[in-house]
């Protein structure tokens, strides 16, 4: 399995992405909120890279059931519904909305890869359950860390770096050096996740903002088997078909010939 991590999406070419397997890290605070929103009933996030688009978007589409969320400098923008925190994505307002959302790093890394074959999300609330399907799928993977507008950040590189270390590849030959080198951030910074949030320049800015809680939320470990997963501009819960669903719906399809 080929592992290449990626730092930022600015330098990034769309059509790299054709036919990959795509994985964007935004723990601070996009793919965190992508995976709450989800759990708690959101029906779907369309991830946008312009504000102009968002409010374009959200009008008449998706049968008026939408929310416009996101942030710009950490915070809610103007006709906006929400902003970018976990803690305002709750069950009694996000349940059964589409989502539009607008971040400065993390939605646009995700329209960045909207050509992969496979495109999931993942932040360390749901990181063990994408570590888990990757491994099912098999193939070479792209790990896109949001960063910060086209800055390498240490929340996402050490994200990347768990990630690959469930994956279970240590002694992969086929890693790239960024790879490599988040597989060793995660040793050393990865112990204690709410320091490394706390003491990071998103953590930091985030903690001037008002915003702390957010970090103790953002550095919960596999509290979801959610798995985000995006196809056609949308993002949706990973539905995976076993062998035994399958067996259950060709009995069901004999039945009812
Ligand atoms: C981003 O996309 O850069 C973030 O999610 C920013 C934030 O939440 O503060």
């Amino acid at each position: 399995m080929k592992i290449n991590v990626h730092y930022s999406n600015q330098h990034l070419e769309e059509l790299y992405f054709t036919g990959k397997t795509s994985v964007v890290i935004d723990v601070l605070r996009a793919t965190t909120v992508i995976v709450t929103a989800l759990v708690n009933g959101a029906r779907e996030i369309i991830p946008v890279s312009t504000v102009d688009f968002a409010m374009k978007v959200s009008g008449n589409a998706f049968g008026g059931q939408t929310l416009l969320g996101g942030e710009r400098n950490t915070k809610m923008i103007e006709g906006f519904q929400l902003g970018n925190s976990p803690r305002e994505y709750k069950p009694k307002v996000v349940a059964g909305k589409s989502i539009i959302l607008y971040t400065t790093n993390g939605s646009r890394s995700i329209v960045k890869a909207k050509f992969s074959e496979n495109l999931f999300t993942c932040s360390f609330q749901n990181l063990p359950a994408v570590a888990a399907h990757l491994l099912t799928l098999n193939k070479d993977v792209e790990i896109i860390c949001a960063g910060n507008n086209g800055s390498f950040n240490m929340e996402d590189a050490v994200c990347a770096g768990r990630l690959i270390a469930e994956l279970k590849q240590p002694d992969n030959p086929e890693l790239d050096d960024l790879a490599r080198a988040c597989l060793i951030l995660n040793k050393t910074f990865g112990k204690n996740l709410k320091k490394m949030l706390k003491e990071s320049e998103h953590g930091r800015l985030l903690i001037e903002n008002g915003f702390i809680d957010d970090l103790a939320i953002c550095a919960e470990v596999g509290i979801t088997d959610v798995i985000p997963s995006y196809s056609s501009g949308i993002i949706k819960k990973l539905e995976i078909i076993t062998a035994a669903d399958d067996q259950t719906d060709s009995k069901a399809g004999q039945k009812s010939n």
